[in-house]
């Protein structure tokens, strides 16, 4: 089946206009075009020795930023009490200041979790031991990367799906102060790095429907009326195909946080198909594509209605399926990313960088002026129409039905679109 897909690719791409240049695919340049800080993408170490997945990662203007996805958890950083292992989340951090394809930015991630403790933080202590832990931990992450990190993830899901704070060895200790004690920690300890709250499902009430969103808000409030600062909020975005909330009610929701933080920022998106289907059809590319335009629309309507920078970055929970956490969390899901597990670019891809471009004002006459060839690319992969919502009689590829063969008509979407 995987050898006639990939033929019927091949040949269906013989008769077709060649694709145009990699150049013209440069999310993080249209998405500082649209008014964003960057777009960037999170990256886990065993990646860095995979040449073809640096190749993408480093390719021109792609990626504007880095979050490391696991080298600075605190089981990682911090295994032995006092003794501090820097090397996997320098790799990372080095990677971003190489510069190869644009210098990157560092957003990091993250500094308190429940999760990726190491055993000696997982057990009972006093509140001043708590204090003191945290404080050398904070302390220690912050002067390391002192003017490396952009952004810093302080406090990560503090808050349960239900709108109860989770009973983390830091809240068992010192209750809900262990927040706002971070959050000043970061502060003294690195003036210059914006301090974020990151959780998720915090997009939509539809995604929360208990009470997550409101004790999220009134945490926030009590952290800075005790003098902590806090910044942002990064909105993870770890989505479902078809169960996107509305844009409207994203950017309404992030409207609510920017009544007490100065900015937002997707986060760790990324959009699973829920279960997934084999074999899959055109029409869940299709839906995954809208949504990812629901996701990054929301953050530029945001910006439009401020008009200013406050939705200020999309980072994507690492940009191909070959290395998605989806799978080996939730093995019935998956296929979540940009980038399929052969690197080849979805829809989503191409109806996110037409999303940025349009807010870019990159018009299509420009185009045809010669002006900017590289906003054709988006029509050539027949993103309009699904940005839109319009019908646009663009050739296509013929699902296949199970009986095993499949006629590929021909178009420049089997570029952009896995089928099989
Ligand atoms: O490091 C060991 C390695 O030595 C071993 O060979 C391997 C065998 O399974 O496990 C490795 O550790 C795993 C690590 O990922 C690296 O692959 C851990 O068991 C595993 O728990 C860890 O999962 C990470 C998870 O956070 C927990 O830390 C995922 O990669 C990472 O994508 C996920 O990211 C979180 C964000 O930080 C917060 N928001 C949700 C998001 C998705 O769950």
């Amino acid at each position: 089946m995987k050898l006639i897909t990939t033929l019927q690719h091949f040949l269906s791409l013989a008769s077709l206009p060649l694709p145009l240049p990699l150049a013209s695919a440069q999310l993080d340049k249209y998405a500082k075009l649209a008014g964003l800080s960057y777009f960037g993408t999170a990256v886990d170490n065993p990646r860095l020795y995979n040449p073809q997945y640096m190749s993408a990662l480093q390719s021109s203007d792609e990626f504007g930023s880095l979050t490391p996805i696991n080298a600075q958890k605190w089981k990682n950083i911090e295994p032995v009490q006092q003794v501090f292992t820097w090397a996997e989340a320098d790799a990372i951090a080095n990677t971003a200041k190489a510069g190869v394809g644009g210098k990157k930015t560092l957003r990091c991630h993250t500094m308190v979790w429940f999760k990726g403790l190491p055993s000696w933080v997982e057990t009972t202590y006093s509140r001043a031991d708590m204090e003191h832990i945290l404080t050398a931990h904070i302390q220690n992450l912050a002067w390391h990367f002192k003017g490396r990190c952009y952004a810093w993830d302080v406090v990560n899901e503090a808050i349960d799906d239900n709108g109860v704070f989770r009973q983390s060895p830091m809240y068992k200790a010192m209750g809900i102060d262990f927040i706002t004690f971070s959050f000043k920690t970061a502060a003294k300890a690195d003036p210059s790095a914006k301090l974020y709250y990151n959780d998720y499902a915090l997009e939509s009430p539809f995604l929360s429907p208990g009470p997550k969103i409101s004790i999220t808000l009134a945490m926030l409030r009590t952290v800075k009326a005790q003098g902590g600062t806090v910044h942002g909020v990064g909105f993870q975005s770890h989505l479902k195909v078809g169960l996107v909330p509305p844009r409207s009610e994203m950017a309404s929701t992030m409207q609510q946080f920017l009544e007490v933080v100065d900015e937002v920022a997707i986060t760790e998106l990324d959009i699973r198909h829920s279960p997934l289907k084999t074999p899959s059809t055109r029409a869940m590319w299709e839906q995954q594509a809208r949504d990812y335009g629901e996701v990054v629309g929301a953050c530029l309507d945001v910006n439009k209605g401020y008009g200013g920078r406050k939705c200020v970055g999309v980072t994507v929970w690492d940009f191909t399926d070959k290395y998605s956490w989806v799978p080996s969390e939730i093995p019935t899901e998956g296929e979540a990313c940009l980038w399929d597990n052969n690197y080849v670019k979805k829809l989503a891809y191409w109806t996110v960088l037409n999303m940025f471009k349009s807010a870019a004002g990159v018009s299509k006459r420009a185009a045809v002026n010669g002006t900017d060839s590289e906003s054709e690319t988006a029509a050539d992969h027949g993103v309009e129409s699904v940005v839109t919502g319009r019908a646009r009689p663009v050739p296509r590829e013929e699902e296949d039905q199970g009986g095993g063969t499949r006629t590929v008509v021909a178009t420049t979407l089997a570029t952009a679109v896995r089928v099989g």
